[in-house]
């Protein structure tokens, strides 16, 4: 087994480290300044369905607290920061037009990070549709694919002078199968067919962007979508299928202009894809200027024999629906840890595997990890100095991941950056507030802000490259 910790951790020029965040996790001020609602307000407020009921209303308060959290990323030299914007704050009630106290916060982030000498990379969407499209039938709708491409280039001619990468969706393995096959995630519907149709809609939705970002915006920015990719271990045959499922579904349509035929078969009991239709395909496909990678642990997969009960450990909150359309007879097992306090497996070869394995698929294509980092359950020592967490934990983590990158690097993938997840504790979705994988602690009852041991050696390793 490789000790990735001792992999010496120097970087290019140009290669950037920073962290990431998302609108609903963090910024609060929920209904302020003519905010609607979207679907993980719906959904985090409808009884049952988040831990303990949490729920973005309020979160990090990040959006009162812009200055402070922008000195923040300053203090710890951040070179770049991941944020998303929120369709519901710029364009309430998916009306047509910008609202300007919306477009505005964002505005401002963007400028403060500017000043700061930080890299903004804004994604487009991670996750929050609004609610008005979802009740139109939401991305099982193809109708949602247009609204976006709209969306998207009403907010690039406003900021399109100033964003250094924009990144049409985050994860849309999320909003698809999470959101429209188990359930776990807004709009928490549980049809397969729907599923898969929002995967279609979905793919649409980023290959209309693509061109209205490239239009509207002045400063020749780098394009990119953020991938969510499964690392599937096991027996052959069934990572195959995950893979299909998980990964291709995505990357063939974006990078390569087609379905493969091995997804349509192992999904012919569910739908006949009749959703795709001619062009479409094109209109998928667009140049990308980096792929967006989130990676945070692998699954272990084989062809459920249908004794006994099925294994379940696809690292997702099982809450009944499936979010493996097709894919009855998969099962996933259970893996070696050390864990995670998400209960994720601590597997850095997994990153280093899936970076080599992408260059090979695509090896014009340069790769930017967009998320990667670990929830741990922190302690707080009160010292004379003040609250300090000591979370080797963490720390240890992203010394090997970052290890992993770099290894994957020597082995020839074009990687052009890593942004940890996250910068601060915040609303973890369906677990609400219980899992914290900031660098930077958040005190929710006063919202006090403190550096982690993690953001310090981040901070640290950071400050080695000057
Ligand atoms: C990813 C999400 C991000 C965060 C991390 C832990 O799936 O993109 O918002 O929840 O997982």
């Amino acid at each position: 087994m490789t000790d990735y910790r001792t992999i010496p951790l120097v970087f290019p020029d140009g290669f950037v480290i920073g962290s990431a965040t998302a609108a609903y996790q963090i910024e609060g001020a929920a209904s302020e300044d003519g905010r609607t609602p979207s679907i993980w307000d719906t959904f985090s407020h409808t009884p049952g369905r988040t831990w303990n009921g949490d729920t973005g209303d309020v979160a990090c308060d990040h959006y009162h607290r812009l200055e402070e959290d922008l000195d923040l990323m300053a203090s710890l030299g951040l070179e770049a920061y991941r944020f998303s914007i929120s369709w519901s704050r710029v364009m309430p009630g998916a009306g047509r037009d910008v609202h300007p106290a919306g477009i505005d916060f964002y505005s401002r982030l963007v400028d403060g990070l500017r000043a700061r000498g930080i890299r903004p990379i804004a994604t487009l969407y991670h996750w929050d549709l609004p609610q008005e499209l979802e009740d139109a039938g939401g991305w099982p709708a193809r109708d949602t694919a247009s609204r976006f491409a709209e969306y998207a280039a009403r907010v690039v001619e406003h900021l399109g002078d100033r964003v250094h990468t924009w990144t049409t969706l985050n994860e849309p393995w999320c909003s698809a199968y999470l959101g429209y096959g188990s359930g776990a995630h807004a709009p928490g519907r549980t049809n397969g067919a729907d599923a898969l149709a929002a995967v279609h809609h979905l793919n649409l939705a980023h290959g209309l962007a693509v061109p209205e970002i490239r239009r509207a915006a002045t400063n020749d920015p780098d394009v990119s979508v953020t991938l969510n990719f499964h690392v599937a271990r096991g027996e052959r045959e069934a990572a195959e299928r995950v893979t299909a499922l998980a990964n291709r579904a995505f990357t063939s349509p974006m990078l390569l202009g087609r379905y493969d035929d091995d997804l349509i078969a192992y999904t012919r009991g569910v739908t006949d894809w009749g959703f795709v239709r001619d062009g479409d395909l094109e209109t998928i496909h667009q140049p990308l200027d980096v792929l967006g990678v989130n990676y945070y642990s692998t699954v272990t997969v084989r062809t459920w024999d249908g004794a006994g009960e099925k294994a379940r450990n696809d690292g997702h909150k099982d809450v009944g629906g499936s979010p493996w359309p097709g894919l009855d007879d998969v099962e996933f097992l259970p893996q070696d840890g050390p864990y995670t306090d998400m209960g994720w497996n601590i597997a850095p070869d997994g990153l280093e595997d899936l970076l080599v394995s992408l260059n090979e698929q695509f090896p014009e294509q340069p790769l930017m990890i967009t998320e990667n980092g670990a929830a741990f359950p922190d302690a707080v020592d009160q010292t004379p100095e003040g609250p300090r967490v000591r979370d080797v934990d963490r720390t240890d983590y992203l010394r090997r991941h970052f290890g992993a990158a770099r290894r994957a690097m020597d082995r020839g993938v074009d990687l052009r950056g890593y942004l940890v997840w996250s910068l601060l504790d915040n609303f973890e979705w369906g677990y609400g507030f219980s899992k914290r994988f900031g660098i930077v602690r958040v005190d929710y009852d006063t919202q006090e802000r403190v550096v982690k041991d993690s953001a310090r050696w981040l901070a640290d390793l950071i400050a080695s490259r000057r």
